[in-house]
């Protein structure tokens, strides 16, 4: 059992000032997945070296990968970093996609700052009552909830549309009231994974559903929303996989354009994975291929890490609006 700590002492922060800025200025909260070391420092120099608001997101399998003491001490480790960078960075340590009340207690008691509990595959009562439950808990010790509703098109799906459930504007305004969530994710067409749309020859992306977004900003105004799957799956990163004895055939993701109009939005907070992971694993199958007689971990992971590095500046410069904020 992991010793009982609270955020404040790690020197972490909930998400709700970081919501309320984003809201007021037009910009988004990056939230990026980290399993190791090498993504952790790539996350805090970039958010550092582009003065980013960060939210350090941490799912259920990479709690289990990473020991969740050693990721309590990692976030710790994060937070100091940043100050002997010079900086002051609000850093939020978050849980993605929480499936249960255990692992959200669990999360927020070894110092995690914020959680998201996924009811979204519940029926509707009972994802309220989960939600709820959650909230109440959280409460105690200020840290914040993100709920969800509608569910995201799995990657095996052919089309999105045809699979997701998109939100029902109709429900926001009630779940809001009745579980206290300080954010809300919604369904509007992203998807999780490199695998977002299915394009036959010549087709482009499909747009976002911002008529739906439009109508839920209009049910709760000012109320924090949350974009999953935002991946835009770059596809230099997948060029390289592909060159260098990968196979990723089809892979496609959203179009910065559109996140950038997502993020002027209500939308808070934009959660990236799937890109950093292509990022990393491009530059460790190029570099092992161009230098076969190398086998020192720094020298792969060391590339890969450069890479995310400056594939997250330029996220937060150019796509969410976070650079410059701190
Ligand atoms: O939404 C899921 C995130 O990309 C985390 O993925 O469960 O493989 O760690 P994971
Ligand atoms: P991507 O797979 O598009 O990076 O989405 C990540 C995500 O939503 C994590 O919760
Ligand atoms: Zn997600």
């Amino acid at each position: 059992m992991a010793q009982a700590v609270h955020y404040k002492e790690l020197g972490l922060v909930n998400t709700r000032d970081m919501f309320k800025k984003a809201m007021d200025g037009g910009y988004a909260i990056p939230a990026y997945n980290f399993n190791n070391m090498e993504q952790l420092q790539a996350i805090i120099v970039a958010c550092v070296e582009s003065r980013s608001p960060v939210i350090l997101q941490v799912s259920k399998g990479a709690r289990q990968y990473a020991n969740e003491t050693m990721l309590r001490c990692m976030a710790l480790g994060a937070v100091e970093m940043a100050r002997e960078m010079g900086l002051d960075l609000p850093v939020c340590l978050h849980l993605d996609h929480g499936d249960s009340f255990e692992l959200c207690k669990s999360c927020i008691d070894s110092g995690f700052s914020s959680v998201m509990i996924d009811g979204s595959h519940l029926t509707y009562d009972e994802n309220v009552v989960l939600t709820r439950k959650v909230v109440e808990y959280a409460r105690q010790f200020d840290v914040t909830v993100e709920g969800e509703l509608g569910v995201l098109a799995g990657i095996e799906d052919e089309v999105v549309a045809e699979h997701s459930s998109y939100t029902q504007p109709d429900e926001v305004e009630d779940f809001v009231r009745k579980t206290g969530v300080d954010s809300l994710a919604i369904s509007i067409g992203t998807s999780h994974g490199a695998y977002k749309f299915k394009l036959k020859e010549g087709e482009e992306v499909p747009p976002l559903r911002f008529d739906i977004l439009e109508e839920v900003e209009r049910r709760i105004p000012g109320f924090p929303i949350v974009l999953h799957g935002a991946s835009s799956v770059v596809q230099a990163y997948v060029q390289l996989i592909n060159q260098y004895g990968g196979h990723l055939d089809g892979a496609v993701g959203v179009p910065e354009e559109q996140l950038r109009r997502a993020a002027g939005s209500a939308v808070c907070k934009i959660n990236i994975d799937s890109d950093g992971r292509l990022a990393m694993t491009a530059k460790v199958r190029e570099f092992l291929a161009n230098n076969p007689t190398e086998f020192d971990p720094r020298k792969y992971l060391g590339a890969a890490r450069k890479e995310l590095i400056s594939l997250i500046k330029h996220k937060n410069e150019t796509v969410l609006g976070s650079a410059q904020r701190v």
